[in-house]
């Protein structure tokens, strides 16, 4: 985009913790990149209250976002944001499409393989723009890890593992209490939660896996793991309320008190305590976490292995304090060892004639030899700049995807009218849709009990 062009003209469609909060909220702070000019909703709080930051009339609010894009050429649309659940968003990605508005798609970009492909088809004849929501190539850590492994710096990759670290309080609310507890109402939790990182892992290794192994279970949140007397609701009388992780009032009415965004604004629109209360007394959100209706797996491990030799592991666990995500990679001249919220990346060169390539996004903190034959040990950090990452608003964990939200964003504002940065948007498309295929194979292996071939989950 030059200097002089004028704002782009979003739609947001969904105006919930992603539309809203994320996306919405980043077109609020940079109105000089891009204005939002229509939302669509059917919860009349969610929407109004964008609509009213943006300073939107009546008619360009919408309870659906059919008549919001029925209306695109009267609102002169550039691009619209799709942040509807997860099963809505298929239609309306080639609805946009067929419009010839860029779209910026959450992920999941589909929830069944058949929809995938009726995605990836579409996208082809129309030759869409789409970006898809994998934030966290986005966030500095991992550009700074892709930079290095793409330099040949560490050789050929030879192993990459992953571990996504969800957090016991994240995992109960969004997938034990709250919209991804159940496969049937969402998608499996190898979808839902970790199409990110294999989309990390397709992005290093360069090409789509050869096999695709899982294994996993819904071990813990279950009826018969609950504690004797434990009632279907944390307000009804627990007698565990002292000693339970997971009772619901002391997550969001103790330590979240002071916090009204995302997670506490998936209770409801009022987020006074005493409506927290009547959410806990009636909603999801309140119900014990061994007697919800969820179904989605708890702790996955899955293993990839790729045409190059590559075997990657991508191990996700609800069980875990921290909510991040850890990395180690090995090849053939070196190694990578990083923390994604820390931004502290390790990479260790075996060659003595080994460099690193220029980092933009990284520093150098120290430089050691490792003994016996004095290898070269460098410590990077590669953190989010502060004004991106969104901390500290809720109670000092981190929102904004280490960045990634935000860097995510502003790339795809940019490419909308750039044709350099929209082709790299829709190659980007194909791997991301390569992320959901791999999770779909991690599902079937898991619940078939045996290795799955690429060639099996592209046919659906
Ligand atoms: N990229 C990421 O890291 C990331 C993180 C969290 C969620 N997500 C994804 O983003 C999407 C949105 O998640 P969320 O947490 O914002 O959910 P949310 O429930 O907070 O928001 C979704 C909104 O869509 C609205 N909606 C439902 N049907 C609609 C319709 N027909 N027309 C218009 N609006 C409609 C709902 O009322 C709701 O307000 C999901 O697919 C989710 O999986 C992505």
């Amino acid at each position: 985009m030059t200097q002089t062009s004028p704002p782009l003209r979003l739609a947001i469609l969904g105006a919930g913790a992603r539309g809203a909060e994320t996306y919405g909220r980043w077109l609020l702070r940079h109105p000089d990149r891009g204005r939002v000019v229509a939302v669509a909703d059917p919860l009349r709080a969610r929407r109004d209250q964008l609509a009213d930051s943006a300073g939107l009339a009546p008619g360009d609010r919408f309870d659906d976002w059919r008549p919001l894009l029925a209306a695109a050429d009267r609102l002169h649309l550039d691009a619209v944001v799709v942040a509807l659940p997860d099963r809505e968003h298929v239609a309306p990605t080639l609805a946009a499409a067929e419009l010839g508005l860029v779209v910026l798609l959450e992920k999941p970009a589909a929830v069944t393989p058949v929809d995938l492909e009726t995605l990836a088809d579409g996208a082809r004849r129309l030759k869409a723009r789409i970006g898809v929501g994998h934030v966290l190539r986005f966030t500095p850590f991992w550009q700074t890890v892709h930079a290095v492994v793409s330099s040949g710096a560490i050789g050929g990759l030879v192993t990459a593992l992953i571990e996504e670290n969800i957090g016991f309080w994240h995992f109960a609310h969004s997938y034990v209490r709250g919209n991804w507890r159940r496969a049937d109402l969402s998608s499996p939790m190898v979808l839902a939660k970790t199409c990110h990182d294999l989309d990390l892992i397709r992005w290093l290794a360069g090409s789509p896996p050869k096999t695709v192994t899982s294994v996993g279970s819904l071990s813990y949140f279950t009826a018969q793991n609950a504690p004797p007397g434990a009632p279907g609701r944390c307000l009804d009388g627990c007698p565990h309320a002292e000693s339970c992780p997971f009772f619901a009032p002391r997550f969001y009415l103790d330590h979240l008190a002071d916090v009204d965004r995302w997670p506490v604004s998936a209770l409801g629109s009022d987020t006074s305590s005493e409506g927290r209360l009547e959410s806990l007394r009636v909603g999801p959100y309140g119900r014990c976490v061994f007697h919800s209706d969820n179904d989605v797996a708890d702790h996955q491990q899955t293993v990839l292995e790729f045409p190059a030799g590559l075997t990657a592991t991508l191990s996700v666990s609800a069980f875990t304090g921290e909510n991040t995500r850890t990395v180690r990679l090995t090849g053939t001249a070196g190694e990578i060892a990083g923390h994604l919220d820390s931004g502290n990346i390790t990479v260790e060169l075996f060659g003595p004639l080994a460099q690193l390539p220029d980092l933009p996004r990284a520093s150098v903190l120290r430089e050691t030899a490792r003994p016996p034959l004095g290898h070269r040990v460098i410590e990077l950090s590669a953190v989010a700049p502060p004004a991106a990452a969104f901390r500290g608003d809720a109670g000092g964990y981190v929102l904004g995807h280490a960045g990634g939200d935000d860097a995510l964003m502003d790339a795809f504002v940019s490419s909308v009218r750039d044709a350099e940065s929209q082709q790299a948007f829709s190659a980007s498309l194909e791997e991301s849709l390569d992320s959901h295929r791999m999770a779909f194979a991690a599902e079937r292996s898991r619940l078939e009990g045996r290795v799955v071939r690429w060639d099996e989950t592209v046919q659906g």
